[in-house]
């Protein structure tokens, strides 16, 4: 089931008429994937929209993210990604892994794109280079035990996004209980990080913005 974003739908509709993804053909990848079953949710909307925004602001070099799926939010970040930068992905089920390799070749994508076929949170703490951006959209039972190592990987000024922040505040089916209490700690780990400053932009289902700092004031 796909859950409501936390912005009223009449308001979606109405911003979805003039908001629009900068590469028609991620438009298209991202409409069909986002009515699929088959597959974990996609990012919403308005947070493919913030994402395309923030990386054409922060220009990084280097993007981790957690949580390919099929590749639809790594071919969001590629669309808009500086002219030498790369994308790392972590994806942990070789189906939706093969099917993401397909479309990163489909849009001419492969080179600038490295896909790991690994459990995030065992691949995490293996990691040596650094990062100007992360984005977190794996399963929430990796946001807690990840959350340190990805502080460590982040370039100062870096940024760590995490999608789906306000579980907690949101009125959900009993089976999402356990990621709404993870999610609620990841939540409170964010913000007591003494290199964290951090906001949660109330958009799809919450995204976290948290910017490294060399010391908190
Ligand atoms: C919400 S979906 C990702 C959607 C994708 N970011 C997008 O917007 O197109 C979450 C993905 O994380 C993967 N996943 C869950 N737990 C994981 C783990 N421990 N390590 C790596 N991937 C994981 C799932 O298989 C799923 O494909």
């Amino acid at each position: 089931m796909n859950i409501p974003a936390v912005t009223p739908a009449k308001i979606n509709q109405y911003t979805d008429k003039f908001n629009c993804f900068l590469d028609p053909n991620v438009e298209e990848l991202w409409q069909a994937a986002i009515q699929r079953s088959d597959i974990l949710p996609c990012i919403q909307k308005d947070t493919a929209f913030i994402l395309q925004l923030l990386i054409q602001l922060l220009q990084p070099q280097s993007i981790l993210e957690l949580g390919t799926g099929v590749g639809v939010s790594t071919l969001i970040m590629a669309s808009v990604l500086p002219e030498a930068g790369h994308i790392v992905t972590v994806e942990r089920s070789s189906t939706f892994a093969a099917e993401a390799e397909q479309n990163f070749k489909q849009y001419g994508m492969s080179e600038r794109i490295t896909l790991y076929v690994r459990d995030a949170v065992e691949l995490v703490p293996e990691l040596t280079s650094q990062f100007d951006l992360i984005f977190q959209d794996s399963g929430k039972q990796t946001y807690v035990p990840t959350l340190d190592y990805l502080v460590e990987l982040l370039n100062p000024g870096g940024f760590l996004l995490a999608d789906d922040t306000l579980f907690p505040a949101m009125e959900l089916p009993d089976r999402n209980r356990n990621s709404q209490r993870v999610i609620d700690q990841f939540n409170n780990a964010v913000r007591q990080h003494p290199l964290l400053e951090s906001y949660i932009l109330p958009i799809g289902h919450g995204l976290t913005i948290a910017r490294k700092i060399s010391e908190k004031y």
